[in-house]
């Protein structure tokens, strides 16, 4: 649904404290932002914002930031985090294209990426977020050792994302073709809207890890 037929949701937008329309002022000083230097997990294409504002709740000694371009979905997870009176949790109204800009080499401790939206058409795969040039902005902000968590129902783009990974370097680890079947528990326990709607209709999440060693 387009923002034109919900005109009070930019209006809703600007009155939150915990959202920022040019983190990029941001990049390299996350720790004035949160009051300390805990360390920052993100989560790329946010959607509602289930899956961060529960991590953000089970997790007080980490920050989170969820990123989302579109605020028609953003303003529901902003408005979650601001119900559970969250301070670990913010947002990036932004277009992941550009994450380098908002975060310092290292500044990042983990990235998400669940059910990102597959572009199927070969000629749109360079719009995937596993795609070889978001992998190499997702390494300039990722601290050497972290890594990568990704969740999908689409096949196509998991197998995509596995080699494209692999490609650039990363390693990856705790691969499952059925994640609510498997025993990763802790990856089963925190779903995503979509993720949800998916397993109520019996269908399978892929899951992997991607650490990101660093340059050689
Ligand atoms: C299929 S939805 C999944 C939402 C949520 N992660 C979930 O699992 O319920 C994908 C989301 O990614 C967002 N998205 C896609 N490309 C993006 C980009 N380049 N920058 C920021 N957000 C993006 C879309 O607007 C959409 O809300």
């Amino acid at each position: 649904m387009r923002l034109r037929n919900k005109p009070w949701v930019k209006d809703e937008m600007r009155t939150f404290d915990n959202l920022l329309e040019e983190p990029e002022t941001y990049k390299g000083r996350w720790a004035e932002w949160f009051h300390n230097d805990h360390p920052i997990q993100i989560e790329l294409g946010t959607g509602k914002g289930n899956f961060i504002t529960t991590l953000a709740e089970k997790n007080p000694d980490l920050n989170y930031l969820g990123v989302e371009v579109r605020e028609e979905v953003l303003v529901y997870a902003v408005r979650k985090a601001k119900q559970k009176n969250l301070e670990n949790i913010s947002f990036l109204w932004f277009n992941v294209e550009k994450i380098e800009q908002c975060f310092n080499p290292g500044e990042v401790s983990r990235i998400y990426l669940n059910f990102s939206d597959p572009w199927p058409k070969s000629r749109h795969a360079k719009r995937r977020l596993t795609h070889a040039s978001f992998l190499e902005k997702y390494k300039q902000i990722l601290l050497p050792g972290k890594e990568i968590h990704m969740k999908t129902d689409n096949e196509k783009l998991f197998e995509f994302s596995l080699n494209e990974l692999s490609h650039a370097g990363f390693q990856l680890k705790n691969i499952t073709l059925d994640l609510h079947q498997s025993d990763y528990m802790e990856a089963r326990e925190v779903m995503t809207e979509y993720e949800q709607k998916f397993v109520e209709r019996g269908m399978k999440i892929y899951r992997l890890e991607a650490a990101w060693m660093g340059d050689k």
